[in-house]
């Protein structure tokens, strides 16, 4: 639970705003993950994942898109190299598809699909980018589903094979990997409301893959350690600030509940290898996540990280009887609620509570329904990384900034109603225009600051 911080509106004057540099070698980046942009879906022997058999499916993603083709990154790459080039990014963030380096999830590696993230790597490196990997960005490899997925928990140890493989071959020439992207997402928009993939609706098996998602974190940290490799390794979390949405006892104590299960219940584990007692007191007696957790389990979920991801796009008003009302504009998504204080918030109580990591803004954006004219957007990237820059000032160590995305892309069961990217993408011809955010974002990136 968070007290409301006193930084200026949203609406405070652009020049309140202007003049605030970032410290030198700030990493300015853009991501993007691997089944939203890449397509290809059957390209050079890759096989297929939980998300190309729930888009698939009849129903599951508005008008049916589907990530067969998506921005055609897989063959557009080298534009897009060069696209990152003009516009100055210092950091790429982009996520490996499970099942394009391994096709049944273990076993034979298929070495195209290895070669396509070696290319990528490469052109990134040639224009002075920094990698920054995603081991597993939702697209469960399809084969390990009908293995149980994350449901089995040896799905945790098929994940750090995988790593394995990948931060061996990869880690001579990249420094900065991720385990897990908003295992959060997945427990609760893919085994709880079911509707991302798998598309589950249980709750109880909702927290049990929630565990075998951290152990996955853990045994490929380990993993990662293992191959020798220099570099860092952490998780990217999507975090949101709790606040209470009235003055109420009631309400304050809902909000610490709701901190346990938006916040800690993830930064706990991985970062201090224990579960919070308040969010482990919510699970029944009898639910199957606590004989899920085995003896040692968080001794291996908290190997230590060197870094942390943070997403950031929505703060979380509790009400007294726990449930949850908006106080800010929202946007395109119904879920995003715009509240740039709350990065401010969230970033001094990383630190605050759980000690001096090396913090990266690895995901931070919203959708816009203006084709390239998104003044919307560049107001939202503006107020967050002011934001961001007064928690820099108070001592946070934060080294970079993603925004989320480089281009539009497949928005999950949103398929392509919803454009996040800074880079128009015209899904028809394939062709990429900058938006207005896209010039903005390069200026920022010149002059190191806004
Ligand atoms: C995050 C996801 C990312 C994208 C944005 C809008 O939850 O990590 O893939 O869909 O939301």
């Amino acid at each position: 639970m968070l007290a409301p911080t006193a930084l200026p509106p949203a609406s405070a004057s652009a020049a309140a705003r202007a003049g605030l540099t970032f410290p030198k070698g700030f990493a300015w980046g853009a991501s993007t993950s691997a089944y939203q942009v890449e397509g290809g879906a059957t390209a050079d022997g890759r096989g297929p994942s939980v998300w190309d058999v729930f888009s698939h499916t009849s129903g599951k993603t508005r008008d049916g898109g589907t990530g067969d083709v998506a921005a055609d990154h897989y063959h557009r790459s080298y534009e897009d190299l060069d696209l990152m080039r003009d516009l100055g990014l210092k950091s790429y963030r982009f996520s490996i598809s499970w099942p394009r380096v391994l096709p049944t999830g273990r076993g034979t590696v298929n070495a195209k699909g290895l070669d396509f993230y070696h290319r990528l790597v490469d052109g990134l490196l040639a224009r002075g980018i920094i990698p920054v990997i995603t081991l597993f960005h939702w697209d469960t490899p399809q084969a390990l589903q009908e293995s149980g997925g994350w449901e089995n928990r040896d799905c945790a140890k098929w994940f750090a094979d995988y790593a394995s493989v990948v931060c061996y071959s990869l880690g001579d020439k990249v420094q900065t990997w991720l385990t897990l992207n908003e295992p959060k997402t997945v427990v609760e928009v893919g085994y709880t409301a079911g509707v991302h993939a798998p598309g589950v609706r249980d709750r109880r098996v909702a927290n049990v893959a929630g565990h075998h998602l951290l152990l996955g974190h853990g045994l490929a940290v380990q993993a990662f350690r293992a191959t020798g490799r220099k570099g860092r390794i952490g998780a990217a979390l999507n975090l949101s600030p709790t606040y209470p949405a009235d003055d109420s006892d009631a309400a304050r104590r809902q909000t610490i509940l709701a901190d346990g299960e938006e916040n800690r219940r993830w930064l706990d584990p991985v970062l201090l290898g224990r579960y919070p007692d308040d969010w482990l007191a919510t699970q029944s007696p009898d639910a199957p996540v606590r004989a899920a957790i085995h003896d040692g389990d968080l001794a291996v979920i908290g190997s230590k990280s060197d870094l942390l991801g943070v997403q950031y796009y929505n703060p979380a008003y509790i009400t007294a009887t726990g449930g949850r009302v908006q106080k800010h504009p929202t946007t395109q998504a119904s879920w995003q609620e715009v509240y740039p204080q709350g990065l401010y918030d969230l970033l001094t109580r990383i630190k605050r509570d759980y000690g001096d990591i090396p913090l990266t803004i690895t995901e931070n954006g919203m959708p816009s329904v203006h084709a390239t004219d998104d003044e919307d957007r560049i107001t939202l990237l503006r107020d967050h990384l002011t934001a961001a820059h007064q928690a820099i000032r108070e001592g946070v160590r934060l080294e970079g900034y993603h925004v989320w995305s480089l281009l539009d892309n497949f928005e999950w069961a949103e398929g392509y109603t919803q454009r996040w990217g800074i880079v128009h993408v015209d899904y028809a011809t394939q062709q990429r225009t900058r938006k207005a955010s896209a010039n903005w974002y390069q200026q920022v990136i010149a002059r190191n600051g806004i």
